[in-house]
């Protein structure tokens, strides 16, 4: 192995626990057995539906390098070294903390109510060429997700970025301290999780929690295009940031769009960052894309990282799974294209999504289709919400809209006629009726909240390009 992430000394200086077993060096860290790598100290966290204990032997015949748990047996005892501890989460907690205080690291918290995977992807990507990178996993930004990805943090680590979120007020606030960032990043605030709200006020001030683990002389970047810019900023100085940086569109924006032209796949991006020019190609669409890589960029000035080379790496930048991925379907009878946007949706995203599709230009006799699934978690004012999309819809140039689910019911009903591709109550029933009506050259967007299981669609979608095209044939010119 090469240098080990935790050895035993460090795990048992870290978590307080008491050792059991051979002595072991562990080169990862892991919560869940099902996707632990041979050579991980396995952590047996509680969790809402399952009791990580129950997996402790699989994790060893898994390979782990050893386990923490707070109520061994001797089955366990016999299955590899154990660390126990009274808590587990607490020691998951304690290795994080131990990570953080080791590290050398420029360290990032993103957190805002869109964007923060992207942004962090982004980052994650463009400062990889610039020295050693760690950045969470996945969308791992709750109370185990936070802690396990300081954890995973390499000593060694120049750059570290976290993704931090949360539903309810007050669960930055710890993650935060946690984390302490020297940059704290807000891509965005908008209403989202209004049903855990009383207002998208409230929203500001539980995203402003990021900054109560700032460092000392640490950074703000905040967005200046938003409506809670000036309550963000204040929050921002209030914590004692040294120094704050705004990004967007407005004129005073410290991270400046100078120029953008929207491309089908790509975008052409001028900007001005903390007085510095740039252009770059971004290679992946929409606008709101676009505005996240000013903040990147911001990130990349904060800290003193290369902003040229950072500006030049986001011409090979992808979207993260189901955020905007684009698939184009050889079919027999000719091609279509998908756009991947089933991870998950809110109004902002969806907006979002909307408008790049907008950019498209379908080929032939195809058209733009929106495939929507409803939005979960909006809160009373929820159908309206959804029905609110129509203007987005026009805007955009859209041609067909396919529905599911009880909410975006409520939208399909307020489009015209002509725009009425077709409506279900769930997902499953919507696919065949997705599927008849699909043509060459069209262009195709599936968007839905994660509940509105909308990836099936996208899947079965991309399967037309398998089969013998029968479809695409009886819909030719149709
Ligand atoms: N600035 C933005 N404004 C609106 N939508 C955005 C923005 N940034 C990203 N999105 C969209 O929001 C959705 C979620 O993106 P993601 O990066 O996973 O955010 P999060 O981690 O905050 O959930 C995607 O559809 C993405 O394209
Ligand atoms: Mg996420």
């Amino acid at each position: 192995m090469t240098t080990p992430l935790w050895t035993q000394e460090e795990t048992i200086a870290a978590t307080g626990g008491k050792a059991e077993g051979a002595r072991w060096a562990a080169s990862g860290v892991s919560i869940d057995s099902r996707t632990l790598q041979p050579g991980d100290l396995f952590v047996a966290i509680s969790g809402e539906n399952s009791d990580g204990h129950v997996f402790v032997e699989s994790a060893f015949a898994k390979g782990a390098a050893a386990a923490i748990v707070s109520k061994p047996t001797d089955k366990m005892r016999a299955a590899g070294p154990l660390v126990i501890v009274a808590d587990t989460l607490a020691a998951l907690n304690a290795l994080g903390r131990a990570a953080r205080r080791r590290a050398r690291a420029g360290i990032v918290a993103v957190t805002g109510s869109v964007g923060k995977t992207g942004t962090k992807e982004a980052l994650h990507f463009v400062l990889s060429e610039q020295g050693a990178t760690h950045a969470s996993a996945a969308s791992y930004n709750n109370l185990w997700g936070v802690p396990l990805s300081l954890a995973r943090m390499p000593a060694d680590t120049r750059f570290g970025i976290f993704e931090v979120g949360m539903n309810h007020p007050g669960e930055i606030t710890p993650l935060s301290k946690l984390v302490e960032p020297f940059v704290a990043l807000i891509t965005t605030v908008e209403a989202v999780h209004l049903a855990f709200f009383n207002s998208v006020e409230e929203i500001a001030d539980a995203k402003a929690e990021i900054f109560d683990g700032l460092q000392e002389g640490g950074v703000a970047i905040l967005n200046r295009d938003n409506p809670h810019y000036a309550r963000l900023r204040a929050r921002a100085e209030a914590r004692g940031a040294a120094r704050i940086i705004s990004f967007g569109a407005h004129a005073d924006a410290d991270a400046r769009l100078d120029k953008v032209a929207l491309n089908e796949s790509c975008s052409c991006v001028s900007a001005t960052i903390c007085g510095q020019k740039v252009t770059y190609k971004l290679a992946v669409p929409g606008r709101h894309i676009a505005m996240n890589s000013l903040a990147v960029l911001a990130c990349v000035q904060a800290l003193d990282a290369d902003l040229a080379l950072a500006a030049l790496a986001m011409a090979q930048l992808k979207a993260p799974k189901g955020r905007g991925e684009r698939h184009v379907v050889s079919a027999p009878l000719g091609d279509f294209t998908v756009i991947d946007e089933s991870y998950n949706a809110n109004p902002a995203s969806m907006r979002a999504a909307l408008a790049a599709l907008g950019q498209s230009s379908p080929a032939g006799s195809g058209r733009r289709i929106a495939v929507m699934g409803d939005m979960l978690e909006l809160g009373d004012d929820s159908i309206a919400m959804h029905r609110e999309l129509a203007g987005d819809i026009a805007a955009a140039g859209i041609g067909l809209v396919f529905a599911c689910g009880p909410h975006m019911r409520e939208l399909f009903k307020a489009l015209p006629t002509t725009v009425q591709g077709g409506y279900a109550e769930t997902s499953d029933v919507l696919a065949p009726l997705l599927r008849d009506a699909i043509r060459p050259g069209d262009v195709v967007m599936v968007k839905g909240s994660l509940g509105s299981r909308m990836g099936p669609l996208v899947e079965m979608l991309l399967g037309m390009g398998d089969d013998d095209g029968a479809s695409l044939r009886r819909n030719r010119g149709a």
